[in-house]
């Protein structure tokens, strides 16, 4: 979703804005833009598409020490050259960039603009045509930002810029993420501390509802009102290299092929020194408060909720419900006397996941956020959180961070059911070591995954995941990945549920990925995968080591049952993306997509 930079300092800011752009490629975009600010005022430069169109007419001759830099993904506005940031006001003083929605932009427009002609359709432009009106009518831009911002209603992280004073970036932040970076001789502004990495690793958190004075010496933090407040600076725990792709074509194969890594990073960072599992003991003590749990997240987070539910229960014994996040606010559930939030978040900033925090946390109950990313959002507002350590997922479609959340989910059940005295008949430090090699086993059979997609998908309009149990859930994630990232249609069916309704759409050729690792359901799997051969489906089938039948696609080697979400989605994974190669499509950069999705 959009990003925003911003870079106030000695050095030229053009190239530092496009980099830091182009850093936040991956959130999903449309168009970007950059405004430059010199003496002679601000220039802009932006257009639709890629941040290799803008950099093509960026006039390389504008030297400037201050600029700001935003990718759109649209929401007000088709995707054009005129909708992209930064916006400017009417009379050219006022240039600014924005993420986020504002809500009442068309009762300010009617309320305040009625003689004011519009330049885009966004809700953004109205932003900066509102201050520009209050400087007109005699206050001064910090008077006007600050009475602007008092009046908009939704969610903004904004950058802005004045020419007429070119020492200073003017920064608010509320519901969208913001940090400001600091330098020695600049400070710099960004949705992502990824995108200015760059130049500095100090970063300044920003909450709801403050203001930020940026000169390239100086950072002043504000409330609304004027209140100072001081914060102090962190370390950006990023490693340079773990933004880059390196070798890999495409960040999302290079994330698939680290799935081994993180899982034995997150052995070690929840074991302790007599090599036990361990979380904080608050967090413990909240699961064993609880009498129901509450799992709210979205798309791939949601399906590891699913998987996730089944170890709770089953570990630990707490009865679970998982919740989308985008309904959770209409069909809220009745809620139990003493229930636990879940939200589960890759990005830690979905926006339809912080809307039920911000809810529930009215309503005086406890929440613990599972996400990658220490500081974000979710993990702020949260009373706990459990870190996923599967460092920075850069490819739209989610896939390290699904294994990671389940592998955190399944350590998180395992301590709970400990200290509730519950006997497992498993080692989960050793079964985690098991499932790691298995990865590894799989990420090197590239090969036939690519022969499979090739076999199997390279043609097709429309696939369909099957599985029973635990296996069903693993299809919905590779129906996911599927479509987002070679836009086949696909959808992932329980094996039961085909005869209600779904078998209809069964064809001469329709490709059906069945999921068999289950010993309980494999006899009723194989069962559903018959019926569509008879009526002519093309069945691709994935089964567990021991459970295999020579007429069986691919088989992977065996792990502890609860735990083969975490390998059988690999294969998925991968066949999705040399699916999504054979049909050329922009496997890191889906269209329509956005990697962190902070609007409602
Ligand atoms: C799919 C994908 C999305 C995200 C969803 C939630 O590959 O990445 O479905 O899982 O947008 O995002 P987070 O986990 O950041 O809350």
């Amino acid at each position: 979703m959009c990003g925003i930079v911003g870079y106030i300092g000695n050095l030229d800011s053009k190239e530092i804005l496009l980099k830091g752009l182009e850093k936040l490629e991956y959130r999903g975009y449309d168009s970007a833009g950059i405004a430059v600010m010199n003496d002679n005022g601000v220039q802009v430069f932006k257009e639709k598409g890629r941040i290799a169109d803008l950099r093509s007419i960026v006039d390389e001759d504008v030297m400037a020490n201050t600029g700001i830099g935003h990718t759109r993904w649209a929401t007000h506005g088709v995707p054009s050259t005129v909708n992209a940031h930064p916006h400017q006001s009417n009379s050219g003083r006022f240039t600014l960039v924005h993420n986020g929605v504002i809500e009442n932009y068309d009762i300010l427009k009617r309320e305040y603009l009625q003689g004011v002609a519009l330049q885009s359709d966004t809700d953004t432009e109205i932003i900066v045509q509102l201050i520009d009106l209050f400087v007109s009518e005699g206050l001064s831009t910090e008077e006007a930002f600050r009475k602007t911002l008092t009046l908009l209603k939704g969610s903004y992280a904004i950058a802005l810029l004045d020419a007429e004073n070119n020492e200073t970036i003017f920064v608010a932040k509320n519901k969208s993420p913001l940090l400001v970076g600091l330098g020695e001789t600049f400070n710099v502004v960004a949705s992502d501390a990824m995108a200015m990495l760059q130049v500095t690793d100090q970063y300044v958190e920003l909450m709801d509802k403050e203001i930020v004075i940026v000169t390239k010496d100086a950072v002043q933090i504000q409330t609304l009102n004027g209140e100072a407040i001081s914060r102090d600076p962190y370390t950006a725990e990023l490693d340079a290299s773990d933004i880059e792709k390196g070798t890999y074509p495409h960040y999302m194969l290079k994330e698939i092929d680290e799935q081994p890594l993180v899982m034995r990073k997150i052995i070690q960072k929840y074991q302790n020194d007599q090599d036990e599992l361990t979380i904080d003991q608050e967090i413990v003590d909240a699961m064993n408060d609880a009498d129901r749990i509450y799992i709210i997240a979205a798309g791939t987070s949601y399906h590891a909720g699913l998987v996730g539910k089944q170890f709770i229960e089953k570990i630990a014994k707490i009865p679970v419900e998982v919740h989308i996040s985008s309904e959770f606010g209409y069909n809220m559930p009745l809620l139990s006397e003493k229930p636990l939030f879940i939200f589960i978040s890759q990005s830690g900033e979905t926006a339809d996941s912080r809307a039920v925090l911000v809810n529930i946390k009215e309503m005086g109950h406890k929440a613990l956020t599972i996400t990658n990313v220490p500081g974000s959002t979710l993990s702020r507002e949260a009373d706990y959180t459990l870190l996923l350590h599967a460092g920075p997922e850069i490819a739209v479609a989610s896939t390290k961070a699904y294994t990671a959340q389940i592998a955190v989910l399944s350590i998180l059940a395992e301590v709970t059911a400990k200290s509730r005295g519950l006997e497992l008949d498993f080692n989960l430090v050793q079964e985690l070591g098991i499932v790691a090699n298995a990865m590894e086993v799989l990420c090197d059979a590239k090969e036939e995954f690519e022969d499979i997609a090739r076999k199997f998908l390279s043609t097709t309009r429309n696939a369909f995941f099957i599985g029973r149990g635990i296996d069903f859930y693993v299809g919905l994630e590779g129906a996911l990945k599927l479509k987002e990232i070679s836009y086949i249609q696909a959808e992932g069916f329980a094996g039961g549920e085909l005869k209600h309704g779904t078998i209809a759409l069964i064809e001469n050729g329709t490709p059906i990925i069945a999921l068999a690792t289950q010993e309980s359901v494999n006899l009723s799997i194989r069962g559903n995968v018959k019926e569509v051969v008879a009526r002519g489906a093309n069945p691709c089938i994935i089964s567990m080591k021991g459970l295999e039948t020579e007429e069986d696609s691919f088989i992977i080697p065996e792990v502890n049952e609860l735990l083969t979400p975490l390998i059988s989605v690999i294969p998925l994974q991968l066949i999705s993306y040399f699916a999504a190669l054979h049909r050329e499509c922009d496997v890191d950069k889906p269209r329509n997509l956005a990697k962190s999705v902070t609007v409602e």
